[in-house]
């Protein structure tokens, strides 16, 4: 059998601006504008293996493990409608993932990036190619294909007339770097709780935007607004903007989250221990002089991005408390 190897990498990101919610489901459009640092010291690592056949995933295991195929076949039918060489092989998907367990990163940016990598080496595709065939796996892991430690991935929209051709917003729609290297800055990535949430993000937001009223419509005006200016702060690395940003808009994912319950049920990703770990590091800001931001993903775990001189007040807060965390310095 003439089987072809494809092999690449990608690490995960955190968000600033939070996506929530799609515009359009099958291509992926965000309903706003979303910003990311990326997080190298972990990473998935993908080989992609191929043979002639006629569309199908034979096989994928992640660290050795079989893993869901019929996620990851719908996957490659999606994709097939852009680029109908996939119809002409089978694959095997061998993916080896460095997280360890429950260290809240979600491994669908990563693993998703990783897997668009190796498919854009087969297909000989351009970043932004494979950074829209990322995101129909998972939104956020368009912003796992470029290289660059912040990237941005914009709605693809204009801001009063919205594009009508499809493909056009798409192609604007898409993960690119804004700045490839953002020094002097740590992330810290703590661990309350490995537990696997009981909706997934991309259950979750399909709540409000099915329900989207005025407040899911200020909510994505505001971010948009938003948006513009962090770009601007980060451009001019103007840390104090940036951090103050980063706060407002992960209190506001979960806001949006509390405002919209699923058929009269609260769904709600953080925990009492996030706020209060959170008013902990907001005490250093303001007695310690730390400059810096929390943040949350749909997950209970904070993570703390600061100057990386400050790094040792937090930890040790921490350390005090006995929580679990990863550094990561750009
Ligand atoms: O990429 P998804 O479908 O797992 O959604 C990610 C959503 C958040 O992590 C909460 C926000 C973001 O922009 O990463």
């Amino acid at each position: 059998m003439n089987v072809k190897e494809f092999i690449a990498e990608a690490y995960p990101n955190l968000a600033l601006i939070k996506y929530w919610g799609k515009k359009d489901e099958e291509l992926h459009i965000p309903t706003k504008s979303s910003l990311s640092i990326a997080f190298r010291i972990f990473w998935t690592k993908t080989v992609l293996k191929i043979y002639p056949g006629e569309g199908k995933v034979e096989k994928i295991a992640i660290n050795g493990i079989p893993d869901d195929l019929k996620k990851i076949q719908n996957f490659f039918d999606k994709i097939k409608k852009f680029y109908p060489e996939i119809k002409k092989y089978n694959y095997i998907i061998e993916s080896e993932n460095n997280f360890p367990s429950g260290a809240g990163f979600a491994s669908s940016a990563s693993g998703y990036a990783a897997l668009a990598k190796a498919l854009g080496k087969f297909l000989n595709l351009s970043e932004r190619e494979i950074a829209i065939i990322a995101r129909i796996g998972s939104g956020s892991a368009t912003r796992s294909v470029p290289s660059g430690d912040i990237v941005v991935w914009k709605r693809g929209f204009n801001s009063d007339k919205e594009l009508s051709n499809l493909e056009e917003v798409s192609k604007r729609s898409y993960g690119k770097t804004l700045v490839q290297k953002f020094e002097g800055i740590s992330i810290i990535a703590t661990v309350l709780s490995n537990k696997i949430k009981k909706i997934s993000s991309r259950e979750g937001m399909k709540i409000p935007v099915s329900n989207a009223d005025g407040i899911y419509n200020a909510y994505v005006k505001t971010e948009e607004k938003d948006f513009k200016v962090l770009e601007k702060a980060i451009l001019k690395r103007d840390l104090e903007t940036v951090f103050d940003i980063t706060i407002k808009s992960a209190m506001r994912l979960h806001g949006i989250i509390l405002s919209y319950p699923n058929n009269g049920i609260p769904v709600f990703y953080l925990y009492d221990q996030s706020l209060e770990l959170a008013e902990k590091f907001i005490e250093l800001i303001r007695k310690e002089g730390v400059i810096g931001a929390y943040t949350f993903d749909a997950g209970p775990n904070p993570f703390f991005i600061l100057q990386t001189k400050d790094e040792e007040i937090v930890t040790s807060m921490l350390k005090k408390l006995n929580v679990n965390y990863y550094i990561y310095r750009l």
